[in-house]
């Protein structure tokens, strides 16, 4: 794995010299390092070592920090711009970086994603105002260190309606009992078969088109993770640090990508969409919420 051309130890799929370049892969010397060889071949997953994890965790606990000053500035008449140079500004004063600015093709503008009502994600920042009826959802990355933590949640700009309400509390309803359910040797599959289940009790559907992922010492690292039922056979195992971010409309589960900017994901039929993310870690017994915020 030393070979500049060959994949990176890391998982991304890029070459070792344009990713993790003169950082060495760790050596098999314990079981651990063998299910970790084992897990980064067969699934291009990297296991965390108690290094990294200590870093992921604290980029998730900024993110978590982030989001929830966040979510406390937002009011009727308040812009997601606004929200969003609050939320460069909380980056900046910590020593982090925004992981959605600049990122993808055609990069992201903004620091964050702020996305509204149909907006089902990756809505973009601009200088429309809030308001009353209004739900919105902010999704921070935060980059600390080398390390990454990714969480969102929804904010209402009440009064809202009976439908927003409903899927709303959908979206939250599946993230908090698929991550309940986490433990080492479930299978992958059981995480979108629960949050599927979980939706259609709701008379929600949920959005295939977009997946949860690993996260840590990239952005999104593989696994992808599927929030719709699946047959992934995937055994969850210690050291796993991953997202759940199940995006639940009210109607049709179909996407369509604004043409215009790129980004914007909005539902087809105009219908209310919700989302909730955490980023979760594995661990021996069974899993840690990384980005939830500690007082
Ligand atoms: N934070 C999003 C996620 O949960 C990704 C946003 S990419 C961006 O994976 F470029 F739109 F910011
Ligand atoms: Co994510
Ligand atoms: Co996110």
């Amino acid at each position: 794995m030393s070979e500049r051309n060959d994949p990176c130890w890391c998982g991304s799929g890029r070459k070792w010299k344009k990713c993790h370049a003169g950082i060495p892969a760790p050596q098999p010397t314990t079981p651990t390092e063998e299910l970790r060889q084992r897990y980064l071949k067969q699934y291009g997953i990297l296991l965390k070592s108690p290094e990294q994890i200590a870093g992921i965790r604290k980029a998730s606990q900024l993110a978590a920090k982030i989001l929830d000053e966040a979510c406390r500035f937002v009011k009727e008449g308040v812009t997601t711009e606004e929200i969003d140079n609050l939320v460069l500004r909380l980056h900046q004063e910590a020593g982090a970086t925004p992981a959605s600015l600049g990122y993808g093709q055609p990069p992201f503008p903004k620091s964050c994603c702020t996305s509204i009502n149909d907006v089902i994600c990756h809505g973009i920042p601009d200088k429309r105002p809030l308001q009353k009826g209004d739900i919105l959802n902010i999704d921070i990355t935060a980059i600390l260190d080398g390390y990454y933590g990714d969480c969102s949640r929804m904010v209402l700009i009440e009064p809202v309606c009976e439908e927003k309400k409903r899927v709303c509390e959908a979206s939250h309803a599946c993230l908090i009992q698929a991550i309940e359910i986490l433990k080492p040797g479930l299978l992958l599959s059981e995480i979108g078969n629960t949050i599927q289940r979980v939706a259609e009790e709701y008379h929600c559907s949920v959005v295939y088109q977009f997946v949860g992922h690993g996260v840590g010492v990239c952005f999104h690292e593989p696994p992808q993770i599927l929030h719709c039922a699946n047959r992934s056979q995937i055994p969850l195992v210690p050291g796993m640090t991953f997202t759940i971010e199940p995006m639940i409309n009210a109607g049709l589960p179909e996407v369509v990508v604004d043409p215009e900017d790129g980004w914007t994901a909005r539902t087809t039929d105009g219908r209310p969409s919700a989302q909730y993310e955490h980023t979760l870690l594995i661990t021996e017994t069974g899993y840690e919420v990384l980005t939830l915020l500690s007082k």
